[in-house]
């Protein structure tokens, strides 16, 4: 394999990228080129950063800015760029001031409080999939509609909407070049129906003696009181929370049951051991990559890394699937392990922009698990797990998990 530092050989997404196992290419980059030169789906030329070390500085450095991916002229990587007035598309001070505004509602004892509710939910979930028949789409009945509920009922979004939100989502994250006028269109539609909807949610609390029953009240009240927010950032804030809080979870619960059911003695072992899933959630989030690359950066100022300079307004991506398989920070790192100590993976980020929805999603991966466990008796996969296909968008998760699950199905 080669890859010049000063050419583009490395392009991305690598083409093994959508696959069960990561690309061999990653551990080859981290040992040979651990910040090298490559260019993005989008023809795009950026840093590729895969060292642990090196990752965590490219998230947690103010000398690296997200606010600068939003500028005219910045490249980014998928087929449409972020919208500004988003937590991701902000540095400190004003990521800090808007970060404020929404981070009381995801703090661990709000959603510990959330947690009975989200178990009812993937319960229901779960009894749709076994109502669907063998094999059903692990995915279609349960991945996928459970955290988009959570998502909407702590924001305040109605049932009716959500095929549409969901189809939106999806091509807003594509990765095609060409998909660039679908996704900046679903972009639109996203963001009009967030106007309607906080237009309708205004007339609502304008009536006297109403209180705000969701999130999207609250900022709204934040936005008129005491106009802590923008127009523009309680609609961004809206939209991104949507499809941040609900398509990464929604992935990372494809990718927990097959990679273990792939191996059944891995579910055998959680599922009697229940006590071993919060450790399982950990492992198995460090151990699934959700995105090839993670989100662009643009470096502020010169930075050297791993003997490489990046220079002033040069584009950065820090691949976290990279990080969290490197063998000068993790023992052993391919391989699944309940047991592993100081599991400090950087899944969820590090840093200014640490995922907010981090304890919402290990509340939401657990009780799926869980729910799993108790409602699915003999579960396993339709097909092997190598044929399974992989979604080419910003964000790793398989398009389909058919599954067998009573003891008399085909192939027992
Ligand atoms: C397993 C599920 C999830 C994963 C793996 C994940 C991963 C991440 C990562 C890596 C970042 C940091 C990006 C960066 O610094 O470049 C992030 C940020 C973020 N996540 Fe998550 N996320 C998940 C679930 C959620 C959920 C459920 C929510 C719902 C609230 C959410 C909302 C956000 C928001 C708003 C940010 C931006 C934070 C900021 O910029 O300050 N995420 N997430």
């Amino acid at each position: 394999m080669t890859a010049s530092r000063d050419g583009y050989e490395i392009r991305l997404p690598l083409p093994d990228a959508f696959t069960l196992d990561p690309s061999p290419t990653w551990a080859w980059l981290r040992q040979e080129a651990p910040v090298t030169r490559a260019r993005t789906a989008t023809g795009h030329p950026v840093w590729l950063v895969t060292r642990y070390a090196d990752v965590k500085t490219v998230l947690s450095d103010p000398r690296f800015s997200r606010a600068a991916v939003v500028r005219p002229g910045a490249p980014f990587p998928a087929a449409t760029p972020p919208r500004p007035g988003t937590l991701m598309a902000l540095d400190p001070p004003e990521h800090s001031r808007l970060r404020a505004l929404v981070s009381p509602t995801f703090t661990r004892r709000r959603v510990e409080q959330l947690r009975p509710w989200i178990r009812q939910l993937a319960e229901k979930y779960a009894d749709q999939l076994l109502a669907a028949g063998e094999p059903a789409d692990l995915v279609r009945w349960f991945a996928r509609p459970f955290p988009l509920e959570v998502m909407c009922v702590i924001l305040g979004v109605p049932d009716r909407q959500r095929d549409d939100l969901r189809r939106w989502t999806d091509v807003v994250y594509s990765l095609n070049a060409a998909d660039a006028e679908p996704a900046g269109a679903a972009y639109d539609a996203m963001e009009d129906y967030f106007r309607d909807l906080v237009r309708a949610k205004r007339e609502r609390l304008a009536t006297p003696g109403v209180q705000p029953e969701d999130l999207l009240d609250e900022l709204i009240l934040a936005r008129d009181g005491a106009d802590r927010l923008s127009e523009t950032e309680l609609i961004g804030l809206s939209t991104s929370l949507l499809a941040a809080g609900h398509e990464t979870t929604a992935n990372q619960i494809g990718c927990f049951v097959v990679e273990l059911l792939r191996d059944p003695a891995r579910w055998e072992r959680l599922r009697r051991e229940p006590d071993l899933v919060p450790a399982a959630v950990e492992e198995l989030l460090r151990f699934n990559r959700l995105s090839e690359t993670g989100q662009l950066r643009i470096a502020v100022a010169d930075v050297e890394l791993s003997g490489q300079t990046i220079r002033t307004g040069e584009a950065v991506m820090a691949s976290v699937g990279a990080a969290n398989r490197d063998p000068e920070r993790f023992d052993d790192p391919d391989t699944l392990r309940w047991d592993r100590k100081d599991n400090a993976h950087l899944t969820f980020g590090y840093g200014v922009h640490y995922c907010l929805g981090a304890h919402l999603a290990r509340v939401e991966l657990a009780e799926a698990l869980l729910t799993l466990f108790d409602r699915l008796p003999a579960p396993r996969l339709a097909i092997p797990a190598e044929q399974i296909q992989w979604r080419r968008t910003v964000l790793r998760g398989p398009v389909e998990v058919p599954l067998y699950w009573s003891a008399d199905a085909p192939g027992r």
